[in-house]
């Protein structure tokens, strides 16, 4: 079991917050679950932008979750597909277009008039913007286009002083695996989560090679299972599950006891209810 797990836990149990939600169970013990603004609260605003991740704060999310990625000159910026073309006004890859060019960018008319004029944040914006103010569970978004990108990334995260075991609301999380792993040797300290919706990352030696780096098993909800949560909190790993869009989804992942649910609506998430 990776070792700073231990820690990790004992530091996380007593940050409370309005969102993570204290009930108790059958047995008169407390749970927590951690609500987590999936691209920010990208169901009223437009994804990985300032308006959504604002808009998380608002609503008293846990985390905020974003997706890295690199500009062609270098510059870590949040934005969740390889193109630009689905979220913004231009056209073309992330990594072919300047930081320049993708600042000039239009990231939120897409979602309605009121949101124009949002950009496409750079990874360093929203560190300082929300560091202290929320959780910021960073996603390394198709890493193997970005050779290097981990190094980056954890430049930004040392600047700041946030590859320290003080920092808890900040976790790195991947689809892919040997990204996480090198992360995990670069910043031994800060949470690691492995990104899956396959079931073939479920079977016993798949999970017990995925704790000896990883803090988190963060699953599609479509392959949660109880068994499944039992497994990986049987080897100290903790569980987020994606991604909630509805009330029904949310109640099935609150009755399945995972750790952390990663929603586009964070007002779903809430087990009094
Ligand atoms: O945080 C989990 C989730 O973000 C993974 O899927 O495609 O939304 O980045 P995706
Ligand atoms: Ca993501």
């Amino acid at each position: 079991m990776k070792k700073t797990l231990i820690g990790a836990g004992l530091a996380l149990s007593v940050l409370f917050s309005p969102f993570q939600q204290a009930f108790a169970e059958s047995k008169g013990e407390v749970r927590k679950v951690d609500n987590v603004a999936h691209r920010g609260a990208s169901g009223y605003a437009p994804e990985n932008t300032i308006a959504a991740f604002d808009k998380a704060v608002e609503m008293k999310a846990d985390y905020i979750e974003i997706d890295v990625q690199r500009s062609k000159d270098g510059k870590l910026v949040i934005i969740h597909d390889t193109t630009v073309d689905r979220t913004t006004n231009g056209t073309g890859n992330v990594r072919d277009l300047t930081y320049k060019q993708l600042e000039n960018l239009d990231a939120g008319s897409w979602r309605g008039e009121q949101f124009s004029g949002e950009k496409i944040p750079t990874f360093g914006q929203i560190l300082d913007r929300y560091r202290g103010k929320i959780g910021i569970l960073i996603e390394l978004k198709s890493p193997e286009l970005y050779p290097g990108i981990e190094e980056s990334v954890v430049q930004e995260l040392k600047k700041r002083n946030l590859d320290k075991p003080k920092n808890k609301k900040i976790i790195l999380q991947s689809f892919n695996f040997e990204s996480m792993k090198k992360t995990n040797q670069l910043l031994p300290n800060v949470p690691i989560g492995v990104l899956t919706s396959s079931n073939t990352d479920t079977t016993p030696q798949a999970l017990k090679d995925f704790a000896e780096y990883a803090d988190y098993f963060n699953p599609s909800y479509s392959i949660v299972t109880e068994d499944l949560v039992k497994n990986v909190h049987g080897l100290g790993m903790k569980i987020s599950s994606w991604t909630v869009r509805s009330h029904e989804a949310a109640e099935f992942l609150l009755q399945m006891k995972v750790d952390a649910i990663i929603t586009d609506y964070p007002d779903y998430v809430d087990p009094r209810k």
